[in-house]
């Protein structure tokens, strides 16, 4: 059995209310940092009481973005170079508008930009692209990295050359005996998790947003699952959902797609949250956040920060 964590702020998961914020600051981050989720819960509420999930949703992972205490727009990771910081963001709305943009660089606000992405006729943009086209909008140039990323990659790198404290063991396996060396695509010679929210508005309307500075090994170009339709977050008529773990284990099961398709078909938020943690093996990092109709749950098999607001 997995090691399911139901967050004790939504063990109402079928209370029924107006409006619905649910927030969270990705697998495995410490729920000692929740007073960032509920802080950004707090001020997406005003928006999801008007009738505006889609405000809501970015607003929460606006404010989640800006807490340097998250992998996620201020604070994000850095790549295997130790320079870079490659960032992913969605969101998508109930009526099936949907913008992301992968690998963007040097925004402060990555969600925001992908929000953006919803003007144009494309889904996603990635890289250069990405950033070029913040650019033109007004997204003014800001460096992301942090002093707690710079140490997080230092403690990340230690683990590579067998010096480590054991923290990113799992995550350092797939890059030991000479990986990074030989698959190197960074300029020049020579390092999870995400935030997200959903929002069931007062006029029953669903957003989910997903942003994320990636895992704790990444090459240069590698997209995770949050800005991918269905992957990292989907939402429809029947609910919204945001994932949060590893991307590529998350991808490969479709895995916001499958869990709104459950409630589509009558699974409740509790049951189907329990089913998509019971889809990974316990070494996987995997959390969700699921707004039904009627219900809502938060599932994580990790300690995850997390916020919760309901009308
Ligand atoms: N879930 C975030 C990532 O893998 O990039």
């Amino acid at each position: 059995m997995p090691d399911l964590r139901i967050g004790s702020a939504t063990d109402g998961s079928e209370a029924r209310g107006p409006w619905l914020v649910l927030t969270h600051g990705g697998a495995a981050s410490p729920s000692a940092y929740s007073d960032g989720c509920v802080t950004a819960a707090e001020a997406a509420a005003r928006l999801a009481e008007g009738g505006d999930a889609l405000a809501a949703a970015l607003e929460a992972t606006r404010l989640l973005e800006d807490d340097e205490r998250f992998n996620a727009g201020t604070g994000s990771n850095l790549r295997l170079d130790g320079m870079t910081a490659q960032m992913d963001a969605a969101v998508m709305t109930s009526d099936a508008r949907f913008g992301a943009v992968g690998c963007i660089e040097g925004v402060r606000n990555p969600v925001l930009v992908a929000a953006r992405v919803m003007e144009t006729p494309h889904l996603m943009l990635v890289g250069e692209g990405a950033t070029a086209f913040a650019r033109r909008l007004g997204f003014v140039a800001y460096d992301v990295v942090t002093e707690r990323a710079r140490s997080k990659f230092v403690r990340a790198m230690a683990e590579l050359e067998g010096k480590g404290d054991g923290v990113y063991a799992e995550d350092a396996a797939p890059w030991l005996d000479g990986k990074v060396a030989a698959l190197w695509n960074f300029a020049g010679e020579k390092h999870c998790d995400t935030v997200g929210a959903v929002v069931r508005d007062a006029a029953g309307n669903f957003a989910a947003t997903a942003s994320t500075g990636g895992t704790v090994y990444m090459l240069r170009g590698r997209v995770g699952d949050s800005p991918i339709l269905g992957c990292g977050l989907f939402a429809g008529p029947e609910g919204a959902v945001a994932c949060t773990g590893v991307g590529e284990e998350i991808a490969r099961r479709v895995l916001a797609k499958t869990v709104y398709d459950w409630l589509a078909a009558g699974v409740s938020p509790n049951e189907a949250g329990a089913r998509a943690v019971a889809m990974f093996p316990h070494e996987v990092d995997i959390g969700l956040l699921i707004a039904g109709r009627t219900g809502h749950a938060v599932v994580a098999n990790r300690d995850m920060a997390k916020g919760f607001l309901l009308g």
